[in-house]
């Protein structure tokens, strides 16, 4: 037990900083530049208050992530039911358009009906896609072009995969051993640690993740859910 709550734990603690990381990380910058704006001697006024809205969607984000990680951890949230993980996708395009906004990116969703239903804990297997699409924002791109990021599902009778394709640099093949690895990560504020929850959850619903280069360049990162047992829109 002692070794449960201790694991239990650390899962939490690495989770809170994996989805704090980012908004903290980018509120410092917005309110220094909000600082920079202000003492010059004319002061940016306009610029600043744009500079603002940032910062507060940020902390409307890191109060998304807060709320997130409490939910894992209660345990009349973690609940299965079978859905269309079409609509899982939708209630999380909302969030997902906010952060490809950010990095100037463009996100695309396509769909190859029919799906079958699958059975899933909604907010962990939107964790899941949250962590494939942020991180095929941030990868580095070449000749600095705008990010396409392709979130593609799929399905057959046995299941649906879900692949979130960018067109960055791909993953290099030092790190292609080492990526679901928990800690594991090439970037310079990152945790490593989105991947390795990524890993546990999609497993945790007898699924498999895995990635390959992208048809083109960039990296295709994908994630295959079982179909229900004996509900099929097929
Ligand atoms: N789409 C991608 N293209 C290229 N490399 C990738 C891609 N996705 C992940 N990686 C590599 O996998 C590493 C691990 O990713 P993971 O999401 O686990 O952590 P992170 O992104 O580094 O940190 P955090 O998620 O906390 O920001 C990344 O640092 C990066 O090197
Ligand atoms: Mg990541």
């Amino acid at each position: 037990m002692q070794i449960a709550r201790t694991s239990a734990l650390e899962e939490m603690a690495s989770g809170i900083a994996h989805e704090l990381n980012q908004p903290i990380g980018a509120i410092t910058t917005f309110a220094q530049a909000a600082q920079r704006m202000l003492t010059q001697p004319e002061p940016m006024v306009s610029n600043a208050i744009g500079v603002l809205q940032h910062i507060s969607d940020e902390a409307m984000n890191a109060g998304h992530g807060i709320r997130h990680i409490r939910s894992l951890f209660n345990g009349r949230d973690v609940t299965r039911a079978a859905c269309d993980l079409a609509d899982v996708v939708m209630e999380l395009r909302p969030v997902l358009d906010l952060l490809a906004a950010r990095a100037g990116a463009q996100l695309q969703v396509s769909v190859q009906t029919p799906l079958p239903r699958v059975t899933i804990d909604r907010l962990r297997i939107q964790h899941v896609l949250f962590t494939l699409v942020q991180n095929a924002l941030e990868a580095p791109q070449r000749d600095h072009e705008a990010p396409i990021v392709q979130i593609q599902l799929s399905g057959d009778r046995y299941g649906v995969l879900t692949a979130v394709v960018d067109r960055g640099m791909g993953v290099p093949p030092e790190a292609r051993d080492q990526l679901f690895r928990p800690f594991f990560t090439t970037k310079r504020h990152g945790t490593g640690l989105g991947l390795a929850s990524s890993r546990a959850i999609v497993e945790a619903h007898e699924g498999t993740i895995g990635f390959e280069d992208a048809a083109g360049g960039g990296a295709r990162f994908w994630f295959r859910l079982p179909a229900a047992e004996g509900v099929s829109t097929q």
